[in-house]
C-alpha cells in the first residue's frame, strides 16, 4: 500500500513541459458536482414526501411498472397527499430510455402545471425524470438538448430516489437516452440537471432479484474502475466552461477508493444472502460513490463498447459492462499499472512482497472473481453477439468520442476490434 501510494503521490507532481500528463492528476486538481442535498440511510425513504413538498405542490413521478406496484410506492403517494401535493404518475419508463419514451411522457403530462419532478426507480427512471425537468421547463424537441451544456438554464426542481444499487444516476447531471435514428446512446448533460435533493435508502434494493442485483452491481464496479483509471485531463480555468467531464481527479479518486473498498466484499455477500441489509447498504453506498466519481470523470472505453453491443443483443447495460470489464482492464494495464496495484489493496489482495505489476494482475483477477460470483457471463458470445458484428460494434463505439476520450490508453478501431475478438472468445490468456 505505502509503496503504491508513494508512486501515485510522486506521479501527481506537475510536468515541467506544461503539457498535460495523461497518467497524472496535476497539482491535486479536483472537482465535485452534486445534488443540493444527499441523504443516505436505511429507512430514509420516509423523508421523500417532505423533500418533494418543500420544492413544489404538483409533482410528476417518473417510475416503472415494477415500482408502482410496491407497498413503498403506495406509502409515498399517501404521504404526498397528506401534504396536499398533487400527484401525476408516469409509470411506463422503459429500459435504456428510448427517445420515443420521453416524447410519450410529454404527450401525456406536458399540459399539466407540474412544478417538481420525482424520479423513483432504476437508472432509466432517474434519467427520464432529469430530461422531464428540461422538457417541462423549456419544451421543444428532445434532440435539441443532446450534448453538453445545451440546457439553457435552471429547470423545475428534481428529487432523485434510486431503487437499484448501480447506475449512480441519482447524483449525475446526465440523462442518457437511446436514439433509435442513429442506434446510439446519447447524453443530455448539463449542471442544470443536478437534483435539488437525493434520498438513497438501501432497503429499496432488498426486493431486487439476483439478476438485477448482479447487473447493477457490475455497473457500479465498472464505474469505479473507469473513473479511477480515467485519463487525467487537468483542464485549465477557461476550459472548465466547456468541459463537463474532466477525467481523473483527486475528488473523484476519493469516492473511487471508498466505493471499491465497499464492493470488495459486499456484492458477494448479497449473492449469498439477499436479505443482508449491511451488505445491501455497502453496495448502495458504493454505487453512490461511483455516481459522484463518474459525474466529473465520465465513463470510458467499457461504456463506449457496451452501447452498440446492448443495442444488438438486448442485454442489460450492467451485464454488458460486466462482460467487458476484464478485457478493457487488460488493455489499459500498461498505462494504469500503479492504479490497478492500488486497487489490489482496496480489494484486499495486495501483497507487499510483490511488485506493482503482480499486484495489478491480482486486482484484475479479483475483479474477475467478483464478476463470476455475480454470474456475469465471461464472453460476448455468451451475450449472443455475432462474431461478424464485431467491426460494426467497433465502428459505432468509436463514434462515442465523449467516452473514448476518457480511456487512459488510446482506442483506435483496430484496438477495439482486438479487445472485442478476445472478449467474444472469452480469451483471458493475455496481459495487455
Ligand atoms: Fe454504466
Amino acid at each position: 500500500m505505502i509503496h503504491t501510494a508513494q508512486q501515485l503521490v510522486s506521479a501527481s507532481k506537475p510536468e515541467h513541459t506544461g503539457h498535460p500528463d495523461h497518467n497524472a492528476v496535476i497539482n491535486g486538481f479536483g472537482l465535485v458536482r452534486q445534488p443540493g442535498t444527499v441523504l443516505f440511510g436505511v429507512g430514509r425513504r420516509d423523508t421523500i414526501a417532505s423533500a418533494v413538498a418543500s420544492l413544489g405542490d404538483e409533482v410528476l413521478i417518473c417510475s416503472d411498472a415494477r415500482m408502482v406496484q410496491t407497498p413503498e410506492f403506495e406509502e409515498i403517494i399517501s404521504d404526498l397527499k397528506k401534504r396536499d401535493v398533487g400527484v401525476h404518475v408516469y409509470s411506463n419508463v422503459e429500459p435504456d430510455l428510448p427517445r420515443t419514451n420521453v416524447e410519450d411522457l410529454i404527450e401525456q403530462v406536458g399540459q399539466e402545471q407540474i412544478n417538481v419532478v420525482l424520479g423513483l426507480g432504476g437508472g432509466s427512471c432517474l434519467d427520464m425524470a432529469k430530461i422531464a425537468t428540461v422538457m417541462l421547463t423549456y419544451g421543444g424537441d428532445v434532440q435539441s438538448y443532446y450534448g453538453e451544456f445545451k440546457v439553457p438554464g435552471s429547470t423545475i426542481p428534481l428529487v432523485t430516489v434510486p431503487t437499484t444499487a448501480g447506475t449512480g444516476a441519482e447524483v449525475t447531471c446526465i440523462s442518457v437516452i437511446y436514439e433509435p435514428a442513429s442506434d446510439m446512446k446519447v447524453g443530455v448533460a448539463s449542471p442544470h440537471l443536478e437534483a435539488s435533493a437525493t434520498i438513497v435508502d438501501p432497503e429499496f434494493t432488498l426486493t431486487c432479484p439476483p439478476g438485477l442485483t448482479a447487473a447493477t452491481g457490475a455497473d457500479a464496479l465498472s464505474h469505479l474502475i473507469e473513473a479511477f483509471t480515467a485519463t487525467a485531463k487537468n483542464p485549465g480555468n477557461g476550459a472548465l466552461e466547456n468541459v463537463l467531464y474532466v477525467g481523473k481527479n483527486t475528488m473523484a479518486d476519493m469516492h473511487c477508493r471508498e466505493g471499491i473498498r465497499l464492493v470488495a466484499t459486499s456484492l458477494e455477500r448479497i449473492m449469498a444472502n439477499p436479505n443482508d441489509v449491511e451488505a445491501r447498504s455497502a453496495t448502495m453506498r458504493a454505487a453512490l460513490h461511483a455516481g459522484y466519481a463518474i459525474n466529473t470523470t465520465g465513463t470510458a472505453g467499457i461504456h463506449a463498447l457496451q452501447a452498440p453491443i446492448g443495442a444488438r443483443t438486448h442485454t442489460p447495460h450492467g451485464v454488458g459492462v460486466g462482460v467487458l470489464l476484464p478485457y478493457v482492464m487488460r488493455y489499459n494495464l500498461p498505462v494504469r499499472t500503479p492504479e490497478f496495484a492500488h486497487m489490489a489493496d482496496l480489494l484486499g489482495v495486495f501483497e507487499a512482497a510483490q511488485d506493482d505489476l503482480a499486484n495489478a494482475h491480482a486486482a484484475i483477477e479479483r475483479v474477475e472473481e467478483i464478476l463470476a460470483t455475480l454470474e456475469i457471463p465471461s464472453s460476448l458470445d455468451d451475450l449472443g453477439l455475432k462474431r461478424e458484428d464485431i467491426p460494426t460494434v467497433a465502428a459505432n463505439a468509436l463514434r462515442a468520442t465523449r467516452l473514448t476520450a476518457n480511456n487512459p490508453r488510446e482506442l483506435s478501431e483496430e484496438s477495439m476490434i482486438h479487445i472485442l475478438v478476445r472478449a467474444h472468445a472469452g480469451d483471458r490468456s493475455w496481459w495487455s
